[in-house]
């Protein structure tokens, strides 16, 4: 799925340039995956100077020897992006790497599932980060609810997705069949309610309590996770 651009080999000054070059050449809604030997902070500075709200920015593996990230040129561009719109943006895409997990498990492919589960559990602990980091945060401020708001709940069932992550890893590695189809079980059941309560109360309330410039710096910051 879209190309991949392995910069690894490339003498330091040309990556940018390159990168960028690849960036460019994309059409509305493509997107490439970017290969890298260190954590590309200085490349997604340059992205959000750039070009802010144009993009999407999704690590898929972070160190320590390969650092992958899927650079998606958005198909609008939407310099006032409200946070419902991002974190549902990456609820989605979240689910389309599970489906494929799934599909790779069932047939047994357990390499490839190991690759994918890996990229899932790796974006949804990232997305776990920056709801709990900045946005949750941002919320209670605003709100004033604390330990008596829906980001109290939020956070219990966070736990509980950390542990299935955990389970379901293990069972793919160990292709244990009967441990992973367990563990999807119970993880879907607890992602469609959570993810539902996030979508329709907590984020858009987010979004109606917060500014545009407050906006704009959750997402920077949770793309800098
Ligand atoms: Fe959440
Ligand atoms: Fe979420």
């Amino acid at each position: 799925m879209g190309q991949i651009l392995d910069v690894r080999n490339m003498v330091p000054k040309d990556r940018h340039p390159r990168i960028f070059d690849t960036y460019k050449e994309l059409n509305p809604g493509e997107s490439f995956v970017l290969i890298n030997d260190h954590e590309p902070k200085p490349l997604l500075y340059q992205f959000q100077n750039e070009h802010d709200g144009e993009f999407e920015w999704w690590p898929l593996e972070q160190g320590p020897q390969a650092w992958r990230v899927r650079i998606e040129k958005r198909t609008e561009i939407v310099r006032d992006r409200s946070l419902t719109d991002y974190f549902q943006t990456d609820h989605k895409r979240l689910d389309g790497i599970f489906a494929k997990f799934e599909d790779s498990a069932e047939s047994g492919s357990w390499g490839e599932a190991a690759i994918e589960f890996r990229e899932f559990r790796l974006g949804l602990k990232r997305h776990i980060k920056a709801e709990e980091e900045i946005l949750f945060p941002l919320f209670e401020e605003k709100t004033g609810m604390h330990d008596n708001g829906p980001t109290f709940v939020m956070k219990m069932e966070h736990k509980e997705i950390h542990e299935w992550l955990d389970k379901i890893l293990s069972g793919t590695e160990a292709e244990n069949s009967a441990q992973v189809s367990e563990g999807k079980t119970a993880l879907m059941n607890i992602l469609a309610d959570h993810n539902m309560k996030e979508e329709h109360i907590l984020y858009p309330e987010s979004d109606s309590f917060a500014t545009d410039a407050e906006r704009a710096q959750v997402i920077k910051k949770a793309q800098l996770l």
